[in-house]
């Protein structure tokens, strides 16, 4: 219809930029390319319309033309206002075969610095599908649950008239939507399959729906795959957390004293990559099983409050709310550089922060901006608070994002191809096939595995060709 448009990207003339980057990405996923090999004729994602909310960057767009070489539909938005890399946006949108002047590739909702109107409208539209029998997908993809939570906000909205609360910001423009949307999600939900979740906090919400019994279709938590948040959360952040500070501030980390707030997967790899850089780390825990980690891994751990006014440096990394307060912020020195790297915005008192008094506001480049206090202090907040790695740099590299994209395509042919395995409820992926995305990225990197030897295998009660380790391992 006319108000459904094929797509919607900043600029197609970037894509035969995006194309070649795709290209050199290609290489450094050897984990999807393997898997577009191994399932070209069995086809296994045909009759799949898959909608993704995921960071629509480069890595993403290996994944989104590896899920089209398995059969699959595919329509896509980005999950955040500021991680779409324009060029892979239009790479996607123009396809392998097609120009910027005849678009062929694949319906993307997608560009660098929407408002929060523009993001909840892409999600709709990648909900969309206007020749599908329900007007909707089969398969969600998710990255932090927003496609998820739309369609579950809608079906409420449908059954009993019920509306997110209008108190808070981002609910208030979904609430905005659903009331002038003419979606079926009733219908939409219904043929559903499932959703594969990427990240911590998408699985959070994902078994509080479950816990209160709202949950409507089965999901995968991708995320607690270990090729996923014990390579993603944890190397990712240390690759991506220092590429957004640099390019966002270049100051000087070495010699600096850095705070981490968390030291969950994420918190692990942001410590290390300050301390590769030459920060003094410090880190902040509420569970003292991270704490302890945290203090033999050689960092101090204290709490904020003990050194909001001494470091440098501050990155949220908890997946909480109200880490770092406006009143912290007024205590810290003068160009202290205040980023987060949790899926959203709210570990950074953002609007706490805009109601100082006399506080300024100015825009250094996009994603970077000064916070001048009335005393003429300023501190400098990245992505205003959102996930700086993608907001100021582009995310994690392409040869971690395989493992997890290689999880993801997986968790959507197994969610896909059997869903009587897999009544309404969250699952991980099968340990076999966490396994095998790790086995598919040894070659590239010259690693040489043992065989264990029958006898052997029999002494430690594990099969030959696995899996390796029981359930409950922690790795
Ligand atoms: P996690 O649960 O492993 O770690 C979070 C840690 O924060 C926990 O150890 C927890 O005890 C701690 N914590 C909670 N409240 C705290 C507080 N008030 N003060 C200090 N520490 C506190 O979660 P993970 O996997 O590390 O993910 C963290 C966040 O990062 C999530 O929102 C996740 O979705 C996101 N994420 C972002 C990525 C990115 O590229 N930007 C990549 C992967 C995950």
């Amino acid at each position: 219809s006319a108000d459904t448009p094929a797509f919607k990207v900043a600029d197609l003339s970037l894509a035969e930029f995006g194309r070649k980057e795709i290209t050199l990405a290609e290489h450094e996923m050897p984990g999807l390319m393997a898997i577009r090999k191994e399932y070209a004729e069995a086809q296994p994602l045909a009759g799949a319309r898959i909608t993704g909310s995921l960071h629509m960057t480069v890595q993403t767009a290996v994944l989104i033309e590896t899920l089209v070489a398995l059969g699959a539909r595919v329509r896509w938005a980005s999950c955040n206002i500021f991680s779409t890399q324009d060029h892979a946006a239009a790479a996607i949108a123009v396809g392998p075969d097609g120009t910027p002047d005849n678009p062929r590739g694949v319906p993307v909702f997608a560009w660098k610095g929407e408002t929060l109107e523009e993001y909840w409208w892409c999600t709709e539209q990648a909900l969309t599908w206007p020749d599908s029998p329900t007007g909707g997908p089969n398969m969600i993809l998710d990255d932090g649950g927003d496609a998820t939570l739309l369609v579950h906000q809608g079906v409420a909205h449908q059954k009993t008239g019920d509306l997110p609360p209008a108190d808070n910001e981002e609910l208030a423009v979904v609430r905005a939507l659903l009331e002038r949307s003419t979606l079926d999600w009733t219908a939409v939900a219904s043929e559903i399959r499932g959703v594969t979740e990427e990240t911590t906090t998408g699985v959070h919400r994902l078994y509080e729906m479950q816990r209160d019994g709202v949950l409507l279709f089965p999901a995968i938590n991708v995320n607690d795959a270990v090729t996923k948040s014990k390579f993603d959360n944890k190397y990712g952040c240390r690759h991506s957390l220092v590429d957004g500070i640099n390019r966002a501030t270049d100051v000087l980390i070495g010699g600096k004293t850095a705070v981490v707030c968390g030291y969950g997967d994420v918190g692990k790899g942001c410590a290390e990559s300050l301390r590769g850089q030459g920060a003094r780390v410090i880190v902040t825990e509420i569970d003292p099983i991270c704490a302890l980690q945290a203090a033999m891994d050689g960092y101090q751990v204290t709490t904020l409050d003990e050194v909001v006014d001494k470091a440098d440096i501050f990155v949220t990394t908890t997946g909480n709310k109200d880490i770092i307060m406006a009143s912290d912020m007024a205590r810290m020195k003068h160009q202290a550089i205040v980023g987060n790297i949790g899926h959203f915005d709210n570990e950074i008192d953002m609007a706490g922060l805009a109601r100082i008094p006399g506080i300024v506001k100015d825009e250094v480049k996009p994603q970077v901006h000064t916070w001048t206090f009335p005393d003429g202090k300023v501190i400098i907040v990245l992505s205003e608070g959102r996930l700086l790695n993608l907001g100021n740099a582009t995310g994690h590299p392409s040869f971690v994002m395989s493992n997890s994209f290689a999880d993801q395509t997986l968790a959507q042919i197994e969610l896909f191809t059997k869903p009587d395995a897999y009544p309404t409820g969250v699952y991980v992926l099968p340990k076999h096939l966490d396994e095998k995305v790790a086995r598919l990225h040894l070659d590239a990197l010259g690693v040489k595995l043992t065989t264990l030897r029958p006898e052997q295998a029999a002494y430690i009660g594990v099969e030959v060709e696995g899996p390796y380790k029981p359930d409950h391992y922690r790795y």
